[in-house]
C-alpha cells in the first residue's frame, strides 16, 4: 500500500538519499538544479510515496522559476522535478501516483505553465509534457533539447524564445 504525503512530512535526509540512489551523487552537477538554484521548493506541490511500514519510496519537488524572454520580460513557472522512485521499487505505479497527486492539487490552486527535464516516453505519454514549444529556450548549462519539456493548459500560450532560472522578484 502506497501513501502519498506531504514532502515536508518526511526527514530531508530520506529524500536526500533517495536521490542520491536514483540519479546518483554526481547529481548536483545537472543543469535543472542551476536553472532552480537558490529557491525553496514549492511545499503545496512536493510529495513522498511511503509504504506500509512508512519506508520512502518515491518523491516529487517543485519549484518557482521563470523564463525570461530576450527582451527582459519574464514568465511565472513551474519546474517539476526531480521525481525519483526507489530502484527497487520502480515500474509500480509509484511515479504515476505521486505525478497524479501533484497535477491534482495543482489543477485546484495554480495554472502557472510546468516545465520539467524529463524523458518524453514517460513524461509526454502518462501526463502530456512535451518539448514541442521549447525548441526556442535554453538553460543555463548543458541540456539535451528533446528532454526540456513543458506542460500548458489549454488557450495558455508561452513564449517561443527565453531562458530558463530561478524565480526572482520583479
Ligand atoms: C522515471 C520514474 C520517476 C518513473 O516512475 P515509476 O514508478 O518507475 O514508473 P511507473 O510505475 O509510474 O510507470 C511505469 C511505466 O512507465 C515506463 N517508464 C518508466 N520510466 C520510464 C522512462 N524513463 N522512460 C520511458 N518509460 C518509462 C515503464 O516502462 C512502464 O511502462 P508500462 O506500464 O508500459 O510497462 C522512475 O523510474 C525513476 O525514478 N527513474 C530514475 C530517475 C529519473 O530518471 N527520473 C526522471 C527525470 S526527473
Amino acid at each position: 500500500m502506497i501513501e502519498i504525503i506531504p514532502l515536508a512530512e518526511i526527514p530531508s535526509d530520506w529524500t536526500e538519499e533517495l536521490l542520491d540512489r536514483a540519479f546518483g551523487n554526481d547529481r548536483y552537477k545537472r543543469t535543472a538544479y542551476k536553472v532552480r538554484e537558490g529557491v525553496e521548493e514549492l511545499g503545496a506541490l512536493s510529495f513522498a510515496a511511503i509504504d506500509g511500514e512508512r519506508h520512502l519510496a518515491g518523491t516529487i519537488q517543485c519549484w518557482p522559476v521563470m523564463l525570461s524572454e530576450p527582451d527582459g520580460k519574464t514568465h511565472p513557472m513551474i519546474m517539476v522535478g526531480p521525481v525519483a522512485v526507489l530502484p527497487e521499487r520502480q515500474g509500480e505505479n509509484i511515479g504515476r501516483l505521486l505525478m497524479r497527486k501533484m497535477l491534482d492539487t495543482l489543477a485546484i490552486n495554480e495554472s502557472l505553465p510546468l516545465v520539467m527535464v524529463g524523458d518524453p516516453e514517460y513524461y509526454d505519454r502518462f501526463f502530456a509534457f512535451s518539448a514541442e514549444g521549447t525548441a526556442g529556450w535554453d538553460m543555463p548549462g548543458p541540456f539535451e533539447k528533446h528532454r526540456l519539456l513543458a506542460r500548458v493548459r489549454e488557450g495558455q500560450t508561452i513564449p517561443e524564445k527565453g531562458m530558463l532560472g530561478p524565480w526572482k522578484r520583479g
